[in-house]
């Protein structure tokens, strides 16, 4: 009885199914799964993509496309095999066109403050929305992301591929210091 009923459900679906025009899906429903339909994920494991510059995201694509950046635990590399070449500017200019998440409040910010100043991290990370394009906005990113990059960056399991040892003054940084810069960036609103 039970199969019946699934076999005639299963005739229903089939039409449905044959009317379904792929083109019509935008690829940017591919990411929402993880970074959400508009940029700000569900959780830190996903970075949040709303209101980030365009050309830092679709470098940041190609990169995992071409094997110079690993560091998502299998996840990134796999789905962009999925994208189209071309959907991957339109895929960049949805998220970039969307608005930067709010900030996330943090009690202490001072410590993260001091240190993402005496590191030189300002330098390139400046939060202006016309610094250099490839320098990615980190305020109002999830700082549970923030932290896993800097811990890959200073335990070598992420770099820039355009230009290795951007990062290398968080080589001598410990846990705690990372987890306040973390801290703080995410506190901060984007400008
Ligand atoms: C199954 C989950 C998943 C899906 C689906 C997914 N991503 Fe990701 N994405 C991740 C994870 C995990 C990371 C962070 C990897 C890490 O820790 O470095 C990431 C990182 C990124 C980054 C780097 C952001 C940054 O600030 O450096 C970009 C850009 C990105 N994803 C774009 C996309 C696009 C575009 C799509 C859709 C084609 C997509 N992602 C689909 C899981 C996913
Ligand atoms: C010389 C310029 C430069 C300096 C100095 C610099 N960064 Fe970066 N940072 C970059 C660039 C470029 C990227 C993007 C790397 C890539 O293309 O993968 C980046 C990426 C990052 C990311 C990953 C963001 C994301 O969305 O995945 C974090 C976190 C970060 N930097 C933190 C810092 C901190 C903390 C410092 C200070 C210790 C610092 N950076 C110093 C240029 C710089």
């Amino acid at each position: 009885m039970a199969a019946r009923a699934f076999a005639f459900l299963a005739c229903l679906a089939t039409p449905a199914l044959a009317d379904y025009d792929p083109s019509q899906y935008p690829a940017y429903e591919t990411c929402a799964l993880c970074h959400g339909l508009f940029g700000v994920s569900h959780t830190g494991k996903f970075p949040n993509l709303g209101g980030q510059k365009p050309a830092y995201i679709e470098a940041q694509v190609r990169a995992f496309r071409d094997g110079h950046r690993t560091n998502d635990g299998g996840q990134m590399v796999t789905i962009v095999t999925e994208l189209q070449p071309e959907d991957i500017p339109f895929v960049a200019d949805w998220f970039a066109s969307q608005d930067a998440p709010a900030p996330y409040p943090a009690e202490d910010t001072a410590v993260g403050e001091a240190s993402f100043a005496d590191l030189g991290c300002a330098a390139c990370h400046d939060n202006l929305p016309d610094g250099d394009p490839l320098v990615p906005h980190l305020t109002s990113q999830k700082p549970a992301y923030l932290e896993k990059q800097m811990l890959d960056f200073r335990e070598d399991r992420r770099d820039a591929p355009s230009a290795p040892g951007l990062h290398k003054n968080l080589l001598s940084v410990d846990d705690g210091t990372i987890e306040a810069i973390a801290a703080y960036l995410a506190a901060e609103a984007r400008s």
